[in-house]
């Protein structure tokens, strides 16, 4: 695919995406008024929408077409702009500058902003119940409920919130860290909403058992590879471009895949799990030539 209509696909998806995510997005009225301004900034904010667009991608190569999709999309985002929020706390990464504007916490308090992130939290399952429908059949609500068990997984203690532990627990440590434990920070605090994201595409769209492990393998090398790529960003990026704050982990020592590998072979490792990515969803027939030029494209990203 030419990089041009790439592009135009990208930003006609990237739109999308936005519409569907806005009309789950809570009205701001009522004494809680306050709180939920401060959701639908941190949500509105913009971001690349890459969960939603990987799990929506993944839905039709799988061959599925229904809306049923849509409030799954729409559950990811506000649990990943939950973690952002949450993430850019004084307490965690004390950051004030994100998606191009002050942070949630920066802007409402760091009161509002542990709430605008439970906040969504909880809206996201809310928002991802709504899948269900009276007149469904019972092979709809089975897979429904199974996306369930995975958007809750992935995002919990044995997902994303346990590599955000082991991530500010590593900070605090002064020996080096292992591989295995910075590959495991990795795997759960960013791939696994990746992973929660694929595999949902896949089981709403009635991929099987095999097909759903495969793309959770798939699904943790872009994950691995996109914080590489993160990790990479805060040195050699450009601020105004990110939208978030460069130097953000050596103003905090902190030990990250570029000070442990050096910049050289981070990027050939960004390039090889990427590779790696490709070659998983190659080996399934559906038509996945987008999703194929995204993760590439993810390789080379300056946001
Ligand atoms: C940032 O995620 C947090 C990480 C997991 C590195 P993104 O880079 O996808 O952030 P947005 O959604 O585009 O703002
Ligand atoms: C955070 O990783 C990943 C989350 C689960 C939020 P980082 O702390 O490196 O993400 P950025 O650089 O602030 O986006
Ligand atoms: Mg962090
Ligand atoms: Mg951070
Ligand atoms: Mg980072």
């Amino acid at each position: 695919m030419e990089e041009q209509t790439f592009q135009t696909m990208l930003q006609a998806k990237t739109e999308e995406i936005e519409q569907i995510l806005r009309s789950y997005l809570p009205k701001e009225s009522g004494y809680q008024k306050t709180v939920l301004e401060a959701m639908n900034y941190s949500v509105l904010a913009g971001g690349k929408r890459l969960r939603p667009m990987l799990m929506q991608e993944t839905y039709r190569m799988f061959g599925g077409s229904g809306g049923i999709i849509e409030p799954f999309m729409a559950a990811i985002e506000m649990i990943h702009t939950y973690s952002l929020v949450h993430d850019d706390l004084p307490a965690m990464d004390n950051d004030e500058y994100r998606r191009g504007r002050k942070t949630t916490w920066a802007v409402y308090g760091e009161g509002m902003g542990i709430l605008a992130g439970d906040g969504l939290l909880n809206m996201s399952f809310e928002t991802a119940l709504q899948a269900f429908s009276k007149g469904m059949s019972l092979e709809e609500m089975r897979r429904t409920a199974d996306a369930l068990k995975i958007l809750a997984g992935k995002s919990g203690v044995y997902g994303m919130i346990g590599g955000q532990t082991a991530d500010i627990e590593a900070e605090e440590q002064e020996s080096s860290i292992s591989t295995e434990q910075l590959l495991f920070i990795h795997e759960h605090k960013t791939a696994a909403l990746m992973q929660s994201s694929m595999m949902i595409g896949a089981v709403l769209a009635g991929a099987g058992e095999k097909d759903v492990k495969a793309i959770e393998k798939c699904a943790y090398n872009i994950g691995i590879a996109f914080q590489i790529q993160d990790d990479i960003l805060d040195v050699i990026g450009d601020s105004a471009v990110l939208g978030k704050t460069v130097g953000s982990d050596a103003r905090k020592s902190k030990q990250t895949y570029v000070t442990m590998n050096g910049l050289e072979q981070s990027k050939a490792d960004v390039e090889r799990l990427s590779e790696e990515a490709v070659t998983i969803l190659n080996s399934f027939a559906g038509e996945h030539t987008f999703l194929e030029q995204l993760i590439l494209n993810l390789v080379h990203r300056a946001k």
